[in-house]
This record gives C-alpha cells, structure tokens and sequence, in this order.
C-alpha cells in the first residue's frame, strides 16, 4: 500500500469532488459527512444502524476522542492541519471557550465551506488558510495543540508535516493525530499492493501511503523533537464505517464511480478486518 519512498504532489483528494455533488443532492450523505469527513468511532460497534445520523454521531466521537486525547481546553491555541469542512473546528467551538483555532487545507472549497457554516462563539478566534501540511505557513512555537485527523496518509511527506509541526508547537505542547498505522510484521505484505500505482486508490482516495508503523513514528517524532506520548487502537470500532460506505455506494447515479471507490475501499477493509492495518490515535508531546 504505497512504498515509503513514493512522493506525490500535494492536492485534493478526488472523493471531495464526489463529495461536493453528493453533499447537495443526498440529505442523508449531508448528515454523514457535512461536518466531519473521516471514519466513525462507535463505542458498541454492534449498535451501529447504517444511518446518516447514527454515522455522523460515531464521526464526532472518534474527533473528540482525538481532541480529548490531546487534553484540549479552554484559552488554548489550537492548529488542526488538513481540516476538511471544520468539523474538529466546530466541534472545539461549541465545547470551549476563549480558543484560538487556525484551520490548515491544501482545498480552499473546503475551507469556503467551513467558514459559511461555522460562527465563532463569544470569546473564540477561527481562522481558516489555505496551505500544504507539508510547508506550514505558521509563526513559530504559537499552538498548544497540533492536530491532524485522518488526513497524515494523503501527505506528500509525514517528515516535512512532523518538522513544520514541531516549529508551531510550543515546548510542552501536543501533537495528535489519526492514521492508518501497519502492524511491524505486516509492513512488506502492505508495501506489495502498492497503491501509489493503483489505479482505484489513485482515481478515488488520491495519494495515501498507509505504510508507516509504530516504530518510524518514533522515529521521525524524536528527529524534530517530539516525543511519541500515547498509543489508542480503535480499529474494531471503527469497522462499521465500511458497511456504511458500501451502502451508500450503491445508491450512487455513476454505477462504475462506486465500482471504482468499492474497489479501493475493499483493500483498506481486509487489511483492516485482517488486522493488518490499524486504526490509531496518536500523541507527541514537544520536548
Ligand atoms: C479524510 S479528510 C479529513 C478532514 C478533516 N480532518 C476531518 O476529520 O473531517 C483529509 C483532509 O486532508 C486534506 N489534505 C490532503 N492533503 C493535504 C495537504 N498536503 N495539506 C493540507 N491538507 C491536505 C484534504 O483536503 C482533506 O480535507
């Protein structure tokens, strides 16, 4: 699933282009991911129902699991770097006050969409600016909180985010983040589907390399300065996310679209189901 030496431009990924059209044209679609787009966290996954709604409420838990895990509270400085429509935005918005919130996404249609549909409440800053994760664009040492939900796989280079990270973070400060982390031991299995040249992965989720485990994660956290802090497997829970997305797929108007998003799903699905590919929050914490 992609080689570690495989480096793509960055730029936004195809599925918000399908997103976009299904967001205007499926009420249901709009409750799953209007706010948050990134896989759901279900605290029974035998409870999950299939619906619009019960997704959007397991979607805006595993983002609070995240922003707890990184002990976000009020008056904090908080960076959420490839922040999709601003639902981790929106969501430290409506639960904390005098917060200082800079959202990061290489799409300013995104951000067109995050800024349209969140307020600030009284006391709260939100800023949104396009950039690359890869080439933060941030002053130095200004952000409690570094966050980047299930967005580190599409990154051209998890090295180039980890330093620009490090700078904006001051001492003590956290980084957390979410990724599709390989068991050690399954990490060549992985690498030989190759999904940098895999034709449906490229056409549907665009560039995602979900070859980096534990292991260089520390690595490349104590290179900058970080230091890995708290390791969460959530992938059983996350599991309901696939059925979900199958689901919709087929009630999609472009019948070989979702044969193609089906398709590249699938790989993450039995590599996940497999355990062979975790679902992991991560924190770092500046040193
Ligand atoms: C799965 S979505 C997650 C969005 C958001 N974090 C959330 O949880 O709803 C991945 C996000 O990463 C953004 N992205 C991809 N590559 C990027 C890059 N190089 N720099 C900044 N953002 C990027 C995409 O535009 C998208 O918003």
């Amino acid at each position: 699933m992609t080689s570690p030496s495989a480096t793509a431009a960055a730029s936004a990924p195809p599925y918000f282009d399908v997103l976009f059209t299904r967001l205007q044209d499926e009420p249901e679609m709009r409750r799953a991911f209007g706010r948050h787009v990134h896989w759901g966290c279900w605290s029974d996954p035998r409870q999950a129902d299939g619906s619009g709604a019960d997704y959007a409420e397991a979607a805006e838990a595993l983002c609070r699991r995240i922003c707890d895990a990184a002990g976000i509270g009020p008056g904090q400085a908080i960076l959420d770097v490839g922040c999709g429509f601003g639902g981790t935005i929106a969501s430290l918005n409506e639960r904390f006050g005098d917060l200082q919130l800079l959202g990061v996404n290489i799409d300013d249609r995104q951000l067109q969409r995050a800024a349209e549909t969140i307020a600030p409440r009284a006391g709260n800053r939100i800023r949104f600016q396009q950039g690359d994760a890869c080439d933060l664009q941030v002053p130095p040492a200004a952000f409690d909180v570094v966050l980047a939900v299930e967005c580190i796989f599409h990154f051209p280079s998890r090295r180039a985010f980890f330093e620009g990270a490090a700078r904006a973070l001051r001492t003590g400060g956290l980084l957390a983040l979410s990724d599709f982390v390989p068991r050690e031991d399954a990490l060549r299995f992985l690498q030989s589907f190759d999904t940098a040249s895999d034709e449906a992965t490229r056409r549907t989720w665009g560039h995602i390399d979900v070859t980096c485990p534990l292991s260089e994660y520390r690595e490349l956290a104590e290179g900058v300065g970080l230091r890995l802090e708290t390791e969460d497997d959530i992938t059983t829970q996350t599991l309901p996310t696939y059925s979900f997305l199958r689901k919709h797929m087929r009630t999609w108007p472009d019948a070989a679209e979702a044969a193609l998003f089906d398709k590249a799903t699938a790989q993450l699905e039995l590599a996940s189901r497999a355990q062979l590919l975790g679902y992991k929050i991560l924190t770092f914490v500046k040193e």
